[in-house]
């Protein structure tokens, strides 16, 4: 890290040249443990955020201008901050424009500035690079304007940019758990009240294995916006059989097997995923405090199962990487992760195992796929904050 911070300056003073020092920030990207397609239920998430991060170096102008250039993309965008539009041509820029004009739009005066970005988390493969930049960004318009602005509101902030401004209707998940992220564990988030609690993840022989598809996830913006309608239904559905249900959130399991018969067979594969999806955060969050590995793994995969017969979002692809890490010995559960279609899926592996895991799934994958994976061993990490050398 500390050699890329190094490296960050050194290409800030060649491409700015304005003789400023520099602050650095870094926001990491984030894998889902467990909780899928529950959060903008008004449910329950585990994720954490893992060593794969965006970082940036910045300094004040003296004007009202926001000039920003990304090493990864190689390219430069500015704007003024009484200006501030969509552009579809300005791509990932789009992201840090959405995100000073919510903390403008909520009454935070930010300054204009030079931000330098690079980072290492894989693009479009569901490890939630774009929330790891807007909540990257708002931490640095934040920071060097000198403005406080606490974890948790910095995160429904960012995804007010993302609704709002990239026009993409995520929940709160992905926002929240990477600008509060805790070193060494996992997040358990209720997203209806965003009450949470920091579960030690710290097991010495195991690694937590992401594996990406390198799938292009084409669908996924239509399917996601799909999913949310068949959900909204579900709620109606039970409002008229039980009234009260804000958000399938409200609805048990035992509720849903006495009146599943009476939902459309959509709606009721979708509400079953969501409310036993539910169940499954709150056990895996005991499995987790008492270091039962065995029983949090079997949750994953039922989790994996679920999402894909009954939420209908995961694809051959991320069904083949499950499959052959379930083959694997020392795997203790494996499943798709984040929104589906494609992207990534997070294996929870003995460490002595792998080696072999990679190596035997790579060659399975390329022979049944014609595709490439790529695996990235993770550790829970902290999340936004500034760096210090
Ligand atoms: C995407 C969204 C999240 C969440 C997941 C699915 O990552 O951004 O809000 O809905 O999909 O669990």
């Amino acid at each position: 890290m500390e050699q890329r911070v190094k490296e960050l300056n050194r290409k800030y003073k060649e491409i700015f040249s304005d003789g400023n020092k520099v602050r650095n920030f870094q926001a990491p990207g984030r894998v889902n443990l467990i909780g899928e397609h529950t959060d903008y239920n008004g449910g329950f998430v585990m994720p954490m955020a893992i060593n794969r991060n965006v970082l940036s170096a910045a300094a004040p102008r003296g004007d009202n201008e926001v000039h920003i250039h990304s090493v990864n993309f190689d390219k430069t965008i500015q704007f003024k901050l009484n200006n501030i539009e969509y552009r579809k041509e300005d791509g990932w820029g789009n992201y840090i424009k959405g995100m000073a004009k919510v903390l403008m739009d909520k009454g935070y005066k930010i300054c204009g500035m030079n931000i330098l970005f690079e980072g290492d988390i894989p693009l479009a493969s569901g490890l939630s690079s774009s929330a790891a930049i807007e909540v990257l960004s708002g931490k640095t318009f934040a920071m060097i304007s000198g403005v406080e602005i606490p974890a948790e509101e910095l995160a429904l902030l960012a995804q007010k940019a993302e609704n709002e401004f990239i026009g993409v209707n995520c929940g709160i998940m992905d926002q929240y758990i990477i600008s509060t992220g805790k070193k060494n564990n996992a997040l358990f988030l209720d997203c209806r009240d965003l009450s949470s609690e920091q579960v030690p993840f710290i097991f010495d022989d195991v690694y937590v294995v992401i594996g990406n598809t390198k799938k292009e996830r084409g669908l996924v913006d239509s399917e996601y916006n799909s999913r949310r309608k068949e959900c909204e239904h579900g709620v109606k559905e039970f409002n008229k059989i039980l009234g009260g249900v804000k958000d399938l959130r409200d609805v048990t399991s035992r509720q849903f097997e006495e009146s599943k018969d009476k939902l459309p067979e959509i709606t009721r594969k979708r509400c079953q995923h969501v409310i036993y999806e539910d169940e499954r955060v709150k056990k895996a969050v005991k499995y987790l405090k008492s270091k039962d590995l065995e029983s949090f793994g079997n949750l994953m995969v039922e989790s994996h199962e679920s999402l894909r017969d009954l939420y209908e979002v995961s694809c051959r692809e991320l069904d083949i990487l499950v499959e052959e890490a379930l083959k694997m010995d020392g795997v203790f559960g494996s499943r798709m992760t984040g929104a589906g279609f494609g992207g990534c899926n997070v294996s929870l592996v003995l460490k002595d195992h792998v080696e072999k895991f990679i190596v035997l799934i790579t060659e399975a994958y390329k022979k049944k796929t014609s595709r490439k994976p790529e695996f990235y061993i993770c550790t829970p990490e902290d999340g936004a904050k500034e760096i210090v050398l």
